[in-house]
């Protein structure tokens, strides 16, 4: 498998303590290979989980983070940045995608580390919502949990025993590439499929199978054609332009 050196300074019990899904430092290292952050910049990590993504933004790139979660708690999060030491750089928030608390413009870079299909896989999501929050010029990045081309039915046929409803915002490259391109707001800079998808996935699995009962070990080892997938896309945000007619999102 790739290696991630980054990520290697990080104790492995420390992240699989707070991991939420395949190791999100492999996950954002990679990403982090096709996006420019410098310290002072303010970057949000939507869907930081339990904060391992935004400590390591903070250590790595010295830039200020905004946490932002749903299923965990700021109060809980504020701990373990003051515990890593980074408190001062990383601000937690408990906030719902669609009920953001950011003014339009505020970020230089937007991040999510598999997280946005869960609110982002919606048409109308990036142009009215999501893309407003960064400013002209400012940088997107996703990695998100998907399949390496789209099928009829939403999924493989191997992979049918262990599908569930929310998978249903699995897709390809090209469909997450489409789905931000066709705003003409943003440029999209990589969009590509890891190498060795399972084997990324696999030892968070191993570990949700035997810590919550979690299934992802049989989904993969289901998926005998190869098909799932875990995507990285990265874009810029183009100078400021204006939809016509009379779309809601209005200015972006
Ligand atoms: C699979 S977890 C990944 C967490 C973390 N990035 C990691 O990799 O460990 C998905 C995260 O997305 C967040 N999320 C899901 N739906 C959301 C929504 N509608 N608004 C904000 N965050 C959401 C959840 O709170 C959760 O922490």
């Amino acid at each position: 498998m790739k290696k991630y050196p980054r990520t290697e300074k990080y104790a492995s019990d420390c992240v699989s303590a707070n991991w939420m899904g395949p190791n999100p430092l492999w996950l954002l290292e990679e990403l982090c290979e096709h996006m420019e952050l410098k310290p002072g910049m303010k970057v949000l990590d939507m869907g930081c989980g339990k904060g391992l993504t935004s400590v390591f933004l903070a250590k790595e790139f010295g830039v200020t983070v905004f946490a932002n979660d749903l299923w965990i708690s700021a109060t809980e999060n504020l701990k373990r940045f003051e515990e890593a030491g980074v408190a001062d750089l990383v601000f937690p928030i408990h906030a719902e995608a669609h009920a953001l608390p950011y003014a339009e413009g505020f970020f230089d870079a937007a991040i999510a580390i598999d997280s946005y299909h869960y609110y982002g896989a919606d048409e109308a999501y990036f142009p009215c919502t999501y893309a407003k929050l960064v400013k002209p010029g400012g940088q997107f990045g996703i990695v998100v949990p998907g399949l390496t081309h789209e099928f009829e039915k939403g999924y493989p046929d191997t992979l049918k025993e262990h599908w569930e409803g929310e998978m249903f915002s699995f897709h390809s490259k090209g469909w997450w590439r489409h789905l931000w391109e066709k705003t003409g707001i943003v440029e999209i800079t990589a969009c590509y499929d890891m190498e060795g998808p399972k084997e990324i996935w696999r030892p968070w699995a191993k570990w949700a199978k035997a810590n919550l009962g979690f299934n992802d070990v049989e989904f993969l080892d289901s998926d005998t054609n190869d098909d799932i997938a875990l995507i990285v896309m990265s874009a810029t945000k183009q100078q400021n332009r204006l939809i016509s007619g009379s779309s809601p999102c209005g200015s972006i």
